[in-house]
């Protein structure tokens, strides 16, 4: 499929998740099957005063590409001069952020901030189509409080967006509720450009499901992807008609020791054994003698310690199974 000037293999995309969209994460979802990954958001603030931890948020890793680079700020001048900055970068697309509910990056006036005021949106997103040599798309709610995109989307659109991403849900909704799929629908029948849905996808039957229920374009899955990559290509394999294939203890534990050897690579043993820690807990979890194996990584202190709990757990699975 064609979305933002790329082509794709498959519609199902990896969602931008601050603290969770590193590198290693997105090339995990890329090897398993992810058409199209996000960045977590980048503060366009970050940017422009060239903080080394915002800078980092830029780095990217052979292999994970096409990827997109999401920015978050609300003053047009700011966002202009850090679209610069991220489409220098080796990188498929820019997008803003306008769904976060964080107060912290509410108050800067951006995220779902932007959601009250359609102009101001309007104009933040055409200041990063001028600041930006790469296709530039949006990731909105519903609205601050209802449904506000038959008023935001031809703004935005107008603006230069190439494509709009809607989480199905409202600012106020946090992460409550169900997200509502009908307004997906409502919005893919006359949105003048690829339509992303997102919300409550947590395996490929749904993600199918999203693709026929509401005439999406493309579904980008967030939370369901956390600790098991392989939805994206369970997705693939339905949308296919095929059954996708089954995921073994051995596959996660072949994936973990991929991440151990990325993580030694790019960070120092610290950084690695927290990081490799995070996907041992997503990855375990829901399997029979997960506590009590996160208990004992949780105080492991080196790499190797850590991975020799990791062979021993999934190994035992492995042999069980
Ligand atoms: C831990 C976490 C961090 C997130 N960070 C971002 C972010 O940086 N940018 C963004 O646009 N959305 C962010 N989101 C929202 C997701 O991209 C997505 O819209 C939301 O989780 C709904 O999709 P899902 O039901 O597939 O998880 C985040 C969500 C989670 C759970």
């Amino acid at each position: 499929m064609q979305l933002l000037g790329l082509t794709l293999q498959s519609p199902f995309l990896a969602a931008p998740m601050a603290g969770v969209s590193s590198p290693a994460f997105r090339l995990m979802a890329r090897r398993s099957g992810a058409a199209l990954v996000y960045s977590e958001m980048i503060s366009a603030a970050g940017l422009l005063r060239r903080q080394p931890q915002t800078l980092r948020l830029c780095r990217q890793i052979p292999g994970e590409r096409p990827l997109v680079l999401q920015l978050f700020g609300g003053d047009p001048e700011a966002m202009h001069q850090a679209a610069k900055i991220a489409s220098a970068e080796e990188v498929d697309a820019l997008d803003v952020n306008m769904g976060c509910p964080v107060k912290k990056v509410r108050r800067q006036g951006a995220g779902s901030a932007l959601l009250t005021d359609p102009d101001r949106a309007a104009e933040v997103l055409a200041a990063v189509v001028e600041g930006s040599r790469l296709p530039v798309s949006a990731k909105i709610r519903l609205g601050p409080r209802n449904d506000i995109t038959g008023t935001l989307v031809p703004k935005l659109v107008k603006a230069g967006a190439r494509a709009i991403t809607l989480h199905a849900r409202t600012t106020v909704q946090l992460f409550a509720g169900r997200a509502d799929w009908e307004a997906i629908k409502r919005l893919a029948a006359w949105c003048p450009v690829p339509l992303i849905g997102n919300g409550d996808v947590f395996s490929g039957r749904d993600a199918v499901r999203m693709l026929s229920e509401t005439g999406c374009a493309a579904v980008m899955i967030g939370r369901g992807a956390m600790g098991d990559p392989w939805i994206f290509s369970r997705a693939a394999a339905r949308l296919a008609g095929r059954e996708p294939q089954a995921v073994t203890p051995a596959m996660k534990q072949e994936a973990l020791l991929e991440h151990l050897e990325l993580a030694r690579s790019l960070g120092g043993e610290g950084h690695a054994v927290h990081f490799v820690r995070q996907f041992m807990m997503w990855y375990s979890r829901g399997l029979p003698g997960a506590s009590a194996f996160r208990r004992t990584a949780g105080s492991c202190t080196g790499l190797d310690e850590l991975w020799a709990e990791c062979e021993s757990f999934f190994g035992a699975l492995e042999q069980a199974a």
